[in-house]
This record gives C-alpha cells, sequence and structure tokens, in this order.
C-alpha cells in the first residue's frame, strides 16, 4: 500500500504581503516539485522520514491530519517521505507545495464517497470545496466528522479511490486552511492555489474580466475578513520565451515570521496601509502589462515592487545585492515570497547571463520556465488504507 502525489513550488511576481490584506497578486508555478509518499503503519504514531512526527513541528501535517486522517475514525498511522528540489523556508512555496501534495496523497489513500454515479461536488458524501458549504476547511471541531457532509452521509452509495477521489479545489483549500494555521491565522490563498492549479494565479480584489474565474475565498483574520478572488491567468503570449532565474540567498526566512511583522508595522503605524496600496496599484499595473505579453512593462513593475517591499522592511542586504547583480541581464528583478532572507527571482530572457551573474554575487541560483503543471497523483497502490463510516 503506498500513494505518491507531487506538487510544484511557486514564485511571486507582484504582490506578496500585500494580498495578505485583499491587495492583487500573480504567482506563477516553477518547474521544481515536492513529491509526499505515505504508507500505512502499525502503531500508534505518525513517522517522518523514519522519526516519530513531531506536531509542533510540522504544524501543515499536524492540521491536515485532523482535517482527513482521523485516528477516532479508524484511519492507521502513517509513515511519510518527502523528497524534492524546492529550499525550504526560501520563499519558493515549499510548505504550500507539501501541504497541497500530502493532501491529494491522503485523499487518493482514504478515498471519497458519493452519493451518485458522478463525481460533481454536488454528489459527494464528504470533502472540501468552495462548492461545498456544509463542511469548514478552517473550523474543525470534531475530526471525526471533518469533511463529512451529515446530510449526505447516509445516502452514500459508490466510493471513489486514488486520483479519481482527488480534486484540486479540495487541496487548494485545505492548503490555504494549513497554511493560515501555520501562520497565526494570517495567510492569502496564493501559495496553496497555485502550488495546487499550477500555470499563472492571478488573485484580486474584484472579478477580473477577460480571465477564468475559478473561485472565492474568504478568511476571517483577527483585524477583518479577507475576500480574494482567484484565477487562471493563463500562459501570457510569448510568455514561451520567458525565464524566471531564482537566486537563494541561503539565509533561512520563515513566513510566519515575516507575516507578524508586517501586520504589527501596520498596528502601530495604521497609515503604512498607504504602502500595502501602493503595491496593489503596482500589482494592477504588472497585471495588465502581462494580460498584453508587455515584458519590459512586466519587469518594471517587479522592480518596482521591490522597492516598496525593501520601504516595508522585508527585504535584506543578502537580497538586496543578489537583485542588484540581476539588473542588467534581466527585465525586472525582486524578492518572492515573505522576503528577510530566501529567494530572489529575476525575469530574463537570458537565464544563462542572469544566472551567472547572481552565482558570482554569491546567490544559489534555479532555472524554471514560466508556468508549470500542478498537483498530480504519481502513483496509488492498493488504495484505500481504510474507508470512514465502514
Ligand atoms: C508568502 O509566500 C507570501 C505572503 O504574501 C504570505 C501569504 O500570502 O500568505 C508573504
Amino acid at each position: 500500500m503506498k500513494v505518491e502525489a507531487s506538487a510544484p513550488g511557486k514564485c511571486i511576481l507582484f504582490g506578496e504581503h500585500a494580498v495578505v490584506f485583499g491587495q492583487p497578486a500573480v504567482a506563477v508555478a516553477i518547474e521544481q516539485r515536492i513529491t509526499v509518499i505515505i504508507e500505512p503503519i502499525e502503531g500508534e504514531y505518525w513517522k517522518l522520514e523514519g522519526a516519530r512526527l513531531d506536531a509542533s513541528k510540522h504544524p501543515h501535517l499536524n492540521t491536515l491530519r485532523h482535517r482527513l486522517w482521523p485516528k477516532s475514525a479508524g484511519a492507521p498511522a502513517l509513515s511519510i517521505h518527502i523528497k524534492g528540489d524546492i529550499p525550504r523556508a526560501s520563499g519558493l512555496g515549499s510548505s504550500a507545495a507539501m501541504s497541497v501534495a500530502a493532501c491529494a496523497a491522503l485523499r487518493a489513500a482514504r478515498g471519497r464517497w458519493i452519493t451518485e454515479g458522478d463525481a460533481g461536488t454536488d454528489g459527494w458524501a464528504e470533502g472540501f470545496a468552495s462548492t461545498v458549504t456544509d463542511t469548514d476547511a478552517f473550523e474543525v471541531k470534531d475530526d471525526s466528522k471533518a469533511g463529512l457532509r451529515l446530510a449526505q452521509f447516509d445516502k452514500r452509495k459508490h466510493h471513489l479511490v486514488g486520483h479519481e477521489a482527488v480534486h484540486i479545489d479540495e487541496c487548494a483549500l485545505l492548503g490555504h486552511a494549513v497554511e493560515a494555521a501555520a501562520q497565526g491565522g494570517r495567510a492569502s490563498p496564493m501559495d496553496a492555489s497555485t502550488c495546487a492549479h499550477g500555470g499563472v494565479v492571478l488573485l484580486s480584489d474584484v472579478l477580473e474580466p477577460e480571465v477564468e474565474h475559478m473561485y472565492q475565498r474568504r478568511l476571517a483574520m483577527s483585524d477583518g475578513v479577507r475576500t480574494w478572488e482567484l484565477h487562471d491567468l493563463g500562459m501570457p503570449k510569448g510568455g514561451d520565451e520567458l525565464y524566471l532565474v531564482i537566486g537563494n540567498t541561503g539565509v533561512y526566512a520563515p513566513t510566519a515570521a515575516q507575516v507578524a511583522k508586517v501586520a504589527e508595522a501596520i498596528r502601530i503605524e495604521p497609515q503604512r496601509m498607504k504602502e500595502i496600496e501602493t503595491i496593489g496599484t503596482i500589482a494592477r499595473r504588472g497585471i495588465l502589462a502581462l494580460k498584453n505579453g508587455d515584458f519590459e512593462a512586466v519587469g518594471r513593475a517587479m522592480t518596482e515592487n521591490q522597492v516598496m517591499l525593501k520601504g516595508l522592511g522585508v527585504s535584506c542586504p543578502e537580497l538586496d545585492t543578489l537583485i542588484r547583480a540581476a539588473g542588467p541581464s534581466s527585465l525586472g528583478a525582486k524578492l518572492t515570497g515573505a522576503g528577510g532572507g530566501g529567494c530572489m527571482v529575476a525575469l530574463t530572457k537570458d537565464p544563462k547571463a542572469t544566472s551567472e551573474a547572481i552565482e558570482l554575487a554569491g546567490g544559489r541560483t534555479l532555472i524554471s520556465k514560466f508556468g508549470n503543471p500542478g498537483l498530480r497523483v504519481e502513483v496509488a497502490q492498493d488504495v484505500p488504507f481504510w474507508t470512514p463510516g465502514q
């Protein structure tokens, strides 16, 4: 019995931090991926890489376990192995990629009861999705019933397993819920949705014209309810000639602390919300440029976005050095993710020159083409591992 699922990391072109306050943003799935492998084991405790899982060190996995894998409902302990080429805590969405891949693996291994012959969300007897309003991925009170649609569950007829049971919207939704739990209740759905869907994802405060709308997400935070409209921007015209060169500073930078730092700065000086709004205005300019395939303007918007991020206090000298080095050979460069260390990203048509310049300045580089496939179930052997309600 074994299930394997993988998901890509992500790079943010514009709008990190401001998106947590509801401003627009764009993220791109990168070539680098994370794979999660799960197998059932005897005994009470979960294992990660052979050692007992420490819930406090792995809040994402722990929250997911409460949503999808309750011991009290008969779920067996699991052995988990995680592999991939996305460096941790570096702004490339390693935790979101791991969360959505783990969600897909757990769902494939557990399966999903449905009430009718088809797997459309209306016919689900269990699960979380943007169109399902009688379960709540964010607030789970009784984890043995988490995600069961109680009014439907008694009518369950068919049990889907493996990749047939997996739904990308569910993985994105749960991915967001576990990121929010790990980031003290403050997280946008950007990372989870980009790692789940792949391609180029646009978040906005409004429904964007001429772009495919995917769904709406809402999250109640300590300072108010946020709403995001998520769109699939598709591959921009001419995007196949573009590369993202990612430069890693090697400075460890967990997201939660950076997100809390920005929230605190705004709590102390509410007038700094203007800076957040300016990032939103720059992102909007960048989005228009992307839609028009005007990559010179996309690059300019990235560079302007970096000026604002630096003003907000989330850049650092190591990031500034790599961004400066990338300048002459790229269309634009900025930090990506939460900042404070981690990675920068440059948009370029000459990945070799940009990569060499960043390496000379002391960064380790990864190169990715623009827009990549999302979540995939790679292996589903002898599923289900267990079935709720049996
Ligand atoms: C982290 O990759 C992006 C942030 O905007 C946080 C979030 O969106 O939840 C800093």
